[in-house]
């Protein structure tokens, strides 16, 4: 995508979750999504279930399965995302990670990785520690890639909170938390697109690939 139409609302991709059906880190990311809707996105989501179907990123491997490509292409196309990882032995989990590799064949791209995007960060932990040290991490992903982590990120301790359906959790303020994560995601594609004219975009592009060279890609 080398233009943004002004037009069309933002498209804000939720990358998250857990292999269990009741993810509570999948349900957080839920209210995030419906915090981004509000704030005039549309949003779609890859949750726990999808992030299982995909292979170990294989970097030599030149074949990509289907889930693969549709992730790639989704990402690629996305003006913001919101990733949500659980703490897992005090980092982000491998499901979660794993899906974050394969965004490795974005870097050719004309927006490598999550370039000019803002990423909202969610982390669930069984305790404030691992919430605080795994946002960290997160964010610390988010940078390596290009993305722009949104200022507020929502880490929250699942012994304290529940999430007993998809759309119940019972502490409002956490509530609040992951709607303005998605919020300010959504508003940071808004305005952050109204500055990419058509015809700057291919320019800007054109001038970045020029100034830096391909290894530059992985300094981060
Ligand atoms: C393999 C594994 C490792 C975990 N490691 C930590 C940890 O280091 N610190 C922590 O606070 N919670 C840890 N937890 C708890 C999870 O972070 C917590 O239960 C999380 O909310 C699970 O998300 P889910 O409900 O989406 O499955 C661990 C859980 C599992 C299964």
């Amino acid at each position: 995508m080398t233009s943004f139409d002004h037009h069309r609302r933002p498209l804000v991709i939720g990358i998250g979750g857990t292999t269990r059906a009741a993810s509570s880190t999948e349900r957080a990311l839920g209210f995030a999504l419906r915090g981004a809707q509000a704030a005039g996105a549309n949003t779609r989501l890859f949750g726990g279930t999808f992030l299982h179907s995909l292979p170990h990123y294989a970097p030599e491997q030149a074949h990509r399965t289907d889930e693969q490509l549709e992730l790639i292409e989704a990402v690629r196309h996305a003006d913001a995302l919101i990733i949500a990882t659980p703490g897992y032995h005090g980092g982000v989990s491998g499901l979660v990670k794993n899906a974050l590799d394969t965004l490795e064949e974005l870097r050719a791209d004309e927006r490598p990785y999550l370039d000019g995007r803002a990423v909202g960060c969610i982390v669930t932990a069984y305790g404030w520690q691992a919430a605080g040290s795994v946002l960290t991490s997160l964010r610390s992903i988010v940078h390596a890639l290009r993305g722009w982590p949104t200022p507020f990120g929502a880490g929250i301790n699942t012994l304290e909170t529940r999430f007993d359906t998809v759309d119940t959790c019972s502490d409002v303020k956490v509530v609040d938390q992951l709607a303005t994560v998605g919020q300010q995601a959504a508003q940071f594609a808004l305005a952050f697109n109204a500055h990419r004219t058509p015809d700057a975009a291919p320019l800007a592009g054109t001038a970045l690939k020029e100034a830096q060279p391909a290894r530059l890609l992985h300094a981060v």
